[in-house]
């Protein structure tokens, strides 16, 4: 069996890698179409980008592309950015790596989690996660990976309670990565009201079976009486774009 057809059953990431040349990574098979299209996460400058970050993300490079190329062009916009769904910080590491790398170490990177897993209302919710999912992290060593930007600023605690003492900031650009319905439907709440006009929200597991039923029902159920229309991305994100 060929690796294309491999790739498309997207068996797992050690056998998707294990059969990617890089002549084949310039152009990507486009299921269902037949045809390939560019795909720039797989060029040496953005796989540099993402060495620094891939085994503290369960986010793949395609999706990072996203994030870094949103996440640079908000820098012309005022306001905070923010990432709400750490984990192990490697999606965290890479915004701030793009404002460093952007100049724009002025602006903060808030970044909310328990950071200790999935909080206990994971057990009643629509996804597959159970409390303490993702529970494998620690804050003291999230920290230290992230000790190069002086800029970033944790906020551990539940979501949206940790949300609150930011009430009055306006933000440039959120990445909601929380998976559960009632997370993401809080973030909505929080996010939409406070992001600059052209300000992006990007929502990482929109476009997942798995999560159907919770971020993207949260963020369909959000936007259904709003003027912005939630663009669904191939690669399972979703944006917004404030007008
Ligand atoms: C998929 S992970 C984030 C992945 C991360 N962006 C990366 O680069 O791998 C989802 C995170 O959402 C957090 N989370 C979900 N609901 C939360 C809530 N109500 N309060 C705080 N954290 C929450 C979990 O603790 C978990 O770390």
């Amino acid at each position: 069996m060929s690796w294309k057809i491999k790739a498309q059953k997207m068996l797992n990431k050690k056998q998707y890698d294990a059969h990617m040349t890089k002549a084949d990574r310039d152009y990507t098979p486009c299921t269902p179409y037949g045809y390939s299209t560019f795909s720039p996460w797989f060029e040496d400058w953005f796989q540099e980008m993402y060495a620094k970050v891939k085994d503290n993300t369960v986010v793949r490079e395609d999706r990072c592309y996203i994030l870094h190329r949103f996440c640079q062009r908000s820098t012309h916009l005022e306001g905070d950015f923010a990432e709400c769904g750490v984990y192990k910080g490697g999606t965290a590491y890479l915004l701030a790596h793009t404002l460093q790398k952007e100049e724009a170490e002025g602006r903060r990177l808030h970044l909310f989690d328990t950071f200790q897993g999935m909080p206990d209302i994971a057990d009643e919710d629509p996804s597959t996660h159970k409390e303490g999912d993702l529970g494998d992290v620690s804050l003291d060593a999230i920290k230290s990976y992230l000790n190069p930007f002086p800029f970033v600023e944790f906020h551990p605690g539940f979501i949206p309670e940790t949300l609150r003492p930011f009430e009055d900031r306006k933000f440039a650009f959120a990445h909601i990565d929380v998976d559960l319905y009632q997370t993401s439907k809080d973030c909505c709440e929080f996010f939409y009201d406070r992001m600059v006009s052209g300000g992006v929200m990007i929502f990482d597991d929109y476009g997942f079976p798995g999560y159907k039923l919770a971020e993207k029902k949260a963020v369909d159920e959000f936007f259904a009486d709003k003027i912005e229309e939630p663009i669904s991305l191939r690669t399972g994100q979703c944006i917004v774009i404030k007008l």
